[in-house]
């Protein structure tokens, strides 16, 4: 009954245009006045979200008809009983209709009437996208998301990958990047392991909370294979506002390669002989970014899926003594107590998973392009683009007394080497 409204935004759209400010429209990007932006909650590419906007199309018309006719009511009696001359200014009011029945009652059932009408489909919608359809649970794909200060883990139940620890097989697990089938319902479960976080991807569908001791979930469904960006939603400490995470939708063919590459183990480079006689290895120098400053490129920005798809394969020239070093780096460095990359060293889970951190798009939860020069700035100094994180704490620690003690301590060339071993694990 609801489902074909026509669009509010566009009819205020047409209003401020109609009012004269058009002429802004020329400093302002397309995105703003097509409602469209990476976290566009009015132009939505998932069911969920659709349903969601309908019930927003539906308060929005029935806010606009109140508005109509109160201020039409505002308008007629500021003109009807104006002070015509002085005389009037000190004439005695016009009969009042407090106490009418009639207008009582009306305006009570006016009331009634709006708010059932606002009532009938967003209860509708608040159990229809509550959970997957009973219809629809054989096509389901289901994966857990944990909330961490401040990164998300994503575990993938039904997909069995080899562990570090005994060899035997658990979970596929990766970070910051949760890769879904698109055009099937896919339910994820939500856990936080420390205070309240919220899962948020707009273009999918609404925010649920990640509560301590509760288990929550969401239900979510991609239209078409697309890269879509979440946020967390609920104020969790100092980088709540950096704590971001994408959504990587895929059809099925795409979708069962990516998690045949995932559950392999960390990804070896063999030396190959032209590497004996490489010289020194090379290090761009780590150039210094303002407080604050992006690390997502415009090139990356034009198509993301595209920019997601180019990152699975292997980089060119990979130099696979520098590679070794980094791996030995990232044991020695004590990188493994919180990371693990499947394969090789490492028993963490107290921090992102690694194994194929070369394949993900983004860094430090969705906030840096995974490219070398912001992987380099990452592991330099992780308090600089994400404050009060706990990869910062390993750097420069204090003891009992809050005396500093050593922490990690890394040369250019310890950065230069852990960066391209991060880079190899695709
Ligand atoms: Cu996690 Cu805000």
């Amino acid at each position: 009954m609801f489902s074909s409204l026509p669009n509010p935004v566009r009819w205020v759209r047409a209003v401020i245009a109609l009012a004269g400010l058009a002429t802004l429209s020329g400093c302002a990007k397309l995105n703003f006045w097509q409602m469209d932006g990476h976290q566009s909650t009015i132009v939505v590419e998932g069911s969920v979200a659709r349903e969601q906007l309908q019930v927003f199309y539906v308060t929005c018309w029935v806010s606009l008809v109140i508005f109509v006719i109160v201020a039409a009511v505002l308008a007629y009696a500021t003109f009807k009983f104006r002070a015509r001359s002085a005389a009037d200014e000190h004439a005695e009011p016009p009969p009042q209709g407090h106490g009418n029945p009639f207008i009582e009652l009306g305006l009570i059932g006016a009331s009634v009437l709006a708010l059932v009408v606002i009532a009938v489909p967003t209860l509708k919608a608040i159990w229809s996208t509550y959970d997957v359809p009973e219809a629809e649970k054989a096509n389901m794909y289901e994966v857990n998301g944990t909330g961490y200060q401040w990164w998300f883990k994503f575990e993938y139940p039904g997909e069995l990958a080899p562990t570090n620890a005994t060899g035997a097989k658990a979970p596929l697990v990766t970070g910051n990047e949760l890769v879904i089938p698109a055009g099937r319902p896919v339910r994820i479960n939500l856990r936080t392991v420390d205070v309240i976080h919220s899962f948020w991807v707009p273009k999918l569908a609404g925010k649920v909370d990640m509560i301590p001791n509760r288990a929550n979930h969401i239900y979510l469904r991609a239209d078409k294979p697309g890269y879509f960006w979440g946020q967390c939603a609920e104020y969790c400490g100092d980088s709540h506002a950096v704590m971001r995470f994408r959504i990587i939708a895929l059809d099925a063919k795409e979708f069962a390669e990516w998690l045949e590459q995932q559950s392999q183990t960390g990804r070896t480079v063999a030396p190959r002989a032209a590497d004996a006689n490489r010289a020194k290895p090379q290090f761009a120098a780590l150039r210094s970014f303002k407080q604050n400053e992006a690390g997502i490129t415009a090139k990356f920005d034009v198509n993301p899926l595209e920019s997601w798809r180019a990152k699975q394969a292997p980089e060119k020239n990979e130099d696979a003594a520098l590679i070794a070093a980094g791996r030995e780096l990232f044991k020695t460095k004590t990188c493994i107590a919180c990371h693990t990359v499947r394969g090789h060293e490492g028993g963490g889970v107290s921090a992102p998973d690694l194994t194929h951190i070369g394949s993900r798009t983004t860094i430090a939860a969705g906030l840096l392009e995974n490219n070398s020069e912001q992987l380099r700035r990452w592991i330099h100094n992780p308090n600089s683009v994400k404050p009060g994180n706990k990869m910062a704490l390993a750097y420069a620690r204090t003891d009992r007394e809050g005396k500093p003690v050593d922490g990690i301590k890394l040369t250019p060339e310890d950065e230069g080497a852990l960066v391209a071993y991060l880079e190899s694990l695709k």
